[in-house]
């Protein structure tokens, strides 16, 4: 079988390194893919917003099987479009996608069918947002309706900070047209921990929980990223945690969405807070979460394409799904200045220490050939360094000692990724 993996990140090298593995597979590609990627996969220059090329591509080698792994193309209708052509394609369609493409879209489904969320309105202009303020508690959430590079949440302690937001998002359209509308939110407060789920349309089955650490610098300080570490699982998920979760968030979704004529067949991945009055959904996205995917799908069991494949085909209810015991961390080497401005173009050193290791794995994000054929940096992050072991103290400490194994220049990364197992 010919699969076309469409996505060039760490999540997409991990969905690759899985995808091989298994012995139905004699071709795979990925579009655009990344240096780490070009292992197990023949790397084709076509951007993910290239839907024609995209489609194009995949008609002339017959494709059988697409994995789109970004939100931008899922949110666009990438999946339709493969679907048009007769290729059948991993991941939700243009108007189940909406579930991370409108956060407005999401707080309303969530609130018509009774699933734990933040309490919110939805401003539909500046001065609407600016009455809504007026009324409201702080701190509060500000958040731009569309996709935003995970940058257009604001957390506002102040009016005055709010009023700033209001002017960013909806008068200024620092995010675009996902500004036009905009979310005011309940703050709440918490842990927070990411499950991803595989989804049918029908049937949801939740993967190992994982938790993220979003911010740039140790201890929880400086901007925003798309994600500097992982672990898997969260010590916070328990049991009962999970319990309630399965009954009044995960499946309560996917027949809402079902409900809605939106059936969601892919992955969703439920942002949760575990507020004091039980755990409340803070987001969805709609695929793998990155750096999410790189500590989850090391912990799986069960053949990752043939779970993606009875998504795509409604048959997840026969699948049982099964982790190790493990436990994994990833710590992201990024170059120094990211999230906001970074050099690229240095040699990477180091990568063959993870050759064929079977507890420890070099996840690239941002990397590429140069013309010598060197691998070079070429992105905010990097590598994602993941390793596993049979506790999160154990995992963690041969990530950090894996993660000197690397060099390049400005490299750089958080160190404690994962040290709030410490206190669980
Ligand atoms: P989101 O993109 O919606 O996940 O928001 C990014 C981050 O903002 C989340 O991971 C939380 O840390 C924070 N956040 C979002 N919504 C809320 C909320 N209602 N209360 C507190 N923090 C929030
Ligand atoms: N790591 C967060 C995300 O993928 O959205």
């Amino acid at each position: 079988m010919k699969v076309l993996i469409v996505g060039g990140g760490g999540r997409e090298h991990a969905i690759a390194w899985a995808v091989q593995k298994n012995p139905r597979v004699e071709k795979l590609y990925c579009a655009p893919g990344n240096a780490g990627i070009a292992e197990y996969a023949e790397c084709v220059p076509i951007g993910a917003m290239e839907f024609d090329k995209l489609t194009e591509f995949a008609v002339e080698k017959g494709i059988d099987f697409a994995i789109v792994g970004m939100d931008d193309p899922l949110v666009g209708g990438l999946v339709d479009l493969f679907e048009e052509k007769g290729i059948r394609a991993f991941g939700p369609r243009k108007n189940a996608a909406i579930l991370e493409g409108s956060k407005a879209f999401s707080k309303e489904l969530m609130e018509k069918y009774g699933i734990p969320t933040a309490a919110y309105v939805t401003a539909y202009s500046a001065s609407e947002a600016r009455e809504f303020l007026k009324k409201s508690r702080y701190p509060v959430v500000l958040k731009a309706d569309g996709l935003a590079l995970g940058k257009g949440v604001l957390i506002c302690s102040t009016p005055e900070e709010a009023e700033k937001g209001v002017v960013e998002i909806m008068e200024d359209k620092k995010f675009g047209a996902a500004g036009d509308k905009m979310v005011i939110e309940e703050f709440m407060t918490g842990r927070e921990v990411s499950v991803l789920t595989f989804c049918d349309g029908k049937t949801i089955r939740p993967m190992a929980s994982a938790q993220d650490h979003k911010r740039a610098k140790d201890g929880d300080e400086g901007l925003n990223t798309g994600g500097m570490g992982t672990f898997s699982p969260s010590p916070f998920y328990t049991p009962s945690v999970d319990e309630f979760c399965r009954k009044n968030i995960y499946q309560r979704t996917v027949d809402a969405m079902a409900a809605e004529g939106r059936p969601f067949k892919g992955v969703i991945f439920f942002g949760l807070m575990l507020t004091k009055d039980g755990p409340k959904v803070l987001e969805y996205n709609c695929r793998f979460g990155d750096p999410e995917a790189q500590v989850v799908i090391p912990r799986m069991k069960t053949d990752l394409l043939t779970v993606m494949e009875a998504c795509t085909d409604g048959r997840l209810d026969e699948i049982e799904l099964e982790f190790t015991d493990d436990a994994c961390v990833c710590v992201v080497l990024a170059s120094d200045g990211y999230p906001v401005s970074y050099k690229k173009g240095f040699p990477i050193e180091g990568l063959e220490n993870f050759k064929g290791k079977a507890d420890r794995f070099v996840f690239h994000a941002g990397t590429k050939f140069d013309e010598n054929g060197t691998v070079v940096t070429n992105g905010g992050r990097v590598l994602g360094v993941t390793a596993v072991g049979k506790t999160l103290v154990e995992a963690r400490r041969s990530a950090y000692a894996a993660a000197e194994l690397i060099h390049f220049d400005n490299k750089y990364m958080r160190h404690d990724i994962g040290k709030a197992i410490d206190e669980a």
